[in-house]
């Protein structure tokens, strides 16, 4: 008790203090973007309410639609969606919302300095591990609206490249619920503590190893991947490998998430039934692509950064290959023969 305690050991830092913090290093930021981010998480906190507690609520399986990509719609995929234009919709800064689950981009606001940020987001991923008690998640990207596009021109706005997101995020509802967030300034994760109801920062600056030892793949599809991928995967097995492990979960949030802490590689390459590739560019392979450059990482499409990659479509989809720089480099170097 007589020891002197410095205030550094007091601190508990919320998501909102850090946010906030970090735009203060802005000498032109208004608040707003704190604003917005503060819009999302209480998005998240609503669908992992829902998340927790699906088998009591009765939101469990599908509502017996069909979404634009032509897949099944969960319910707990509408309530996490409706939970996300809800929050956003009148944080006054938002003009644009582009969901994964809706064919048309939602215009809040016309564009104006007063509502430039276009938000793109993918509510719930993992839609085939709902039901079955494994983890899934929520991912979002964050652009600013395109000063070289007319202003009434809503899908130009949109259609730019990942390079140009001012923040990206994602939260995974697993053994607990953990958000990771970045901002173009290092990787920044969050435990939610239920108790309290806040996301509380458990890591800072996020660094993915720069080689891993497990790499993630669905290998049903084997038989239909690129020669140059099957190669890697032959030569990943392989003793000269040093010895690689695999784990898949099937929600890329998830198996993301692992492979950011963990270091390895996540690959969804092109196969018969997705010759381009299943994940989404602007939804999935956007953020995740951002969120893995700035710890440290590199996502590719097995050509192309792609980050660097204009999108041509809303619901344009893209090969994958995302993860440390070593396995990355590998996987790219095998495809390309
Ligand atoms: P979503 O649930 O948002 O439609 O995404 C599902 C995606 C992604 O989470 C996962 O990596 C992939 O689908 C799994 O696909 P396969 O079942 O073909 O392996
Ligand atoms: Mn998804
Ligand atoms: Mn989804």
């Amino acid at each position: 008790m007589n020891e002197t305690t410095s205030p550094e050991s007091y601190k508990m830092v919320t998501v909102q203090q850090h946010i906030m913090e970090s735009q203060r290093a802005h000498p032109t930021a208004t608040g707003e973007f704190t604003w917005l981010l503060s819009g999302i998480t209480l998005a998240t906190k609503m669908i992992e309410a829902q998340v927790r507690r699906a088998g009591i609520l009765g939101v469990l399986g599908s509502t017996g639609e069909e979404n634009v990509q032509g897949e099944v719609v969960q319910k707990l995929d509408q309530l996490a969606n409706d939970a996300i234009l809800q929050c956003l919709g009148y944080r006054g800064n938002v003009g644009l919302m582009v969901s994964e689950e809706d064919d048309e981009p939602h215009i809040v606001k016309d564009f104006s300095d007063a509502a430039r940020y276009i938000v793109l987001f993918d509510p719930l991923d993992g839609s085939s591990n709902i039901d079955v008690n494994v983890s899934i998640g929520t991912i979002f990207s964050i652009l600013q609206t395109n000063p070289e596009t007319k202003s009434k021109d809503v899908i130009g706005h949109i259609l730019q490249p990942g390079i140009k997101q001012v923040a990206a995020g994602y939260v995974v509802y697993g053994s607990s619920t953990v958000l990771t967030y970045t901002t173009g300034s290092g990787v920044h994760m969050f435990t939610l503590n239920p108790e309290i109801g806040a996301y509380v920062l458990h890591k800072e600056n996020v660094l993915m190893p720069e080689k891993g030892k497990m790499y993630s793949v669905n290998e049903a599809y084997l038989g239909t991947f690129p020669d140059g991928v099957r190669k890697y995967l032959d030569w990943a097995k392989s003793e000269a490998a040093g010895g690689y492990s695999s784990r898949y979960i099937g929600s890329l949030v998830a198996d993301f998430h692992r492979t950011l802490l963990r270091g390895g590689v996540f690959l969804y390459p092109p196969t018969k039934k997705a010759p381009g590739g299943k994940l989404r560019l602007l939804y999935e392979a956007n953020p995740l692509a951002f969120i893995a450059e700035q710890a440290g990482g590199a996502a590719t499409d097995g050509k192309r950064r792609i980050l660097e990659k204009t999108p041509t479509a809303l619901h344009e989809r893209t090969p994958l290959v995302i993860g440390s720089k070593y396995e990355v480099a590998q996987v790219a170097e095998f495809w390309q023969g």
